[in-house]
C-alpha cells in the first residue's frame, strides 16, 4: 500500500470514528420520518459479534415461569416459558416455541424490556417470521390487557408471510372481533420469512403500524395511555381459533435487531432540556 493510500485509509478510519461520535451524541433525541421527537432510546444489535444473548441481557429480562393452564382452550396441559428458548440463531436471536413432545407442556419463548416506564416511541424490529404452524410471533408493548399495543403473525395463517395482526387491545366486544381495534391485513407482494422491518409507532391520540417502512393502518381506539414495557414472544396454547397448535416441530423467530426511541416518565421533558443543553446543543439525530 502506498503512504498516500494509508494516509486516505487513515482519513477514512478518523472520519468514521467521528461520524460514530457524532452519532452516538444524541443528547437532544431522536426525530423519526413523522418528525415526532424521543428522548430515549435502546437499541438492540443481535448480530452484534459479542453475540444475541449479550445483547438480550444488556436490556431484556428473558421470561421463565413454571407453566399456567391453558386446558380453557380445549389443549390438556400448560404453556410455560423457559430461558433455553432464547437462543443464538443464525448469527442473530432465535425466539421459539419448542416442538411438543406429547408431554402435556408447551414450551415457549419470550423477553420483555427491562424498562416498564416507556410512554409513547417508536419500536422496529427486523425480523423473519417462523414458518412451522401452531405459534403467534409477537412484537408489542404491554402492561396489561387492555393496555397493549399489538403487531401478531400467526404461522396457521394460509397466507402467513403476508398476513399480519395489528391490535390495540381490547381487540373484542362482547366476544366479537372489534373491527376499530383490530386489523387483520394482508400485504400483497410481501414475504415475512425474509428480514423486514416491523414498525409500531405509539402516538397519545393513535397507534401507527407499518411494515417495510409503509404505513399499514392506524389504530384510534384502545390507544394505550400507561407506562408499559416492549415484549417480543413466541407462543402457542393449542387454542384452534388463533395459535393452533402446539407445532410439531420447533417454530422459530429470527431477529436482527430492535430500536426503540421513546419517551418515560423516569427522564423528564425539563432533565432531557438541560441534558441537551449541557451536551452543547447536537442536533437531534434522524432516524
Ligand atoms: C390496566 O391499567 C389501566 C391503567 O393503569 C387501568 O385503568 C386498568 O383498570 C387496567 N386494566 C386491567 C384489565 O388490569
Ligand atoms: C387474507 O388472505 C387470506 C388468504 O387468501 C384470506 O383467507 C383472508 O380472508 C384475507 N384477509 C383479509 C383481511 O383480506
Ligand atoms: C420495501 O420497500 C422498498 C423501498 O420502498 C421497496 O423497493 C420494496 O419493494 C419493498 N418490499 C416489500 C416486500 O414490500
Ligand atoms: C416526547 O418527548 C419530546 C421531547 O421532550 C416531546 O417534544 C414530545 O412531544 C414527546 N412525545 C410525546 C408523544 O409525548
Amino acid at each position: 500500500m502506498s503512504s498516500k493510500a494509508v494516509a486516505l485509509v487513515s482519513a477514512f478510519i478518523a472520519l468514521g470514528a467521528l461520524n460514530q461520535v457524532a452519532a452516538q451524541n444524541c443528547a437532544c433525541g431522536f426525530v423519526d420520518s413523522n418528525n415526532n421527537v424521543w428522548r430515549e432510546s435502546i437499541v438492540s444489535i443481535f448480530t452484534q459479534n459479542a453475540g444475541a444473548l449479550a445483547a438480550v441481557n444488556a436490556d431484556w429480562r428473558i421470561a421463565s415461569d413454571s407453566g399456567v393452564s391453558v386446558s380453557n382452550t380445549g389443549f390438556i396441559g400448560t404453556r410455560q416459558y423457559i430461558s433455553q428458548n432464547i437462543f443464538q440463531w443464525n448469527n442473530a436471536l432465535g425466539i421459539k416455541t419448542s416442538a411438543y413432545t406429547g408431554d402435556n407442556v408447551i414450551r415457549t419463548g419470550e423477553i420483555d424490556t427491562l424498562r416498564e416506564d416507556i410512554l409513547y416511541g417508536t419500536f422496529r424490529m427486523v425480523a423473519q417470521v417462523p414458518s412451522v404452524p401452531g405459534v403467534v410471533f409477537g412484537f408489542f408493548t404491554y402492561i396489561n390487557d387492555s393496555q397493549e399495543q399489538d403487531i401478531e403473525f400467526l404461522s396457521s395463517d394460509p397466507t402467513y408471510y403476508q398476513t399480519v395482526h395489528y391490535t390495540n387491545q381490547p381487540g373484542n366486544v362482547n366476544g366479537n372481533a372489534d373491527p376499530q381495534a383490530t386489523k387483520d391485513v394482508n400485504i400483497t407482494g410481501a414475504d415475512f420469512t425474509f428480514f423486514k422491518e416491523h414498525r409500531i409507532d405509539w402516538l397519545s391520540t393513535q397507534t401507527m403500524y407499518y411494515f417495510n417502512q409503509t404505513l399499514q393502518t392506524t389504530i384510534t381506539k384502545n390507544v394505550p395511555t400507561t407506562p408499559s414495557l416492549v415484549i417480543l414472544n413466541v407462543w402457542s396454547n393449542g387454542d384452534p381459533f388463533f395459535s393452533q397448535g402446539p407445532p410439531t416441530q420447533d417454530a422459530i423467530a429470527t431477529i436482527q435487531n430492535v430500536h426503540l426511541y421513546f419517551n418515560s416518565t423516569s427522564f423528564s421533558e425539563a432533565a432531557f432540556n438541560t441534558a441537551c443543553v449541557d451536551a452543547g446543543r447536537p442536533a437531534q439525530c434522524p432516524i
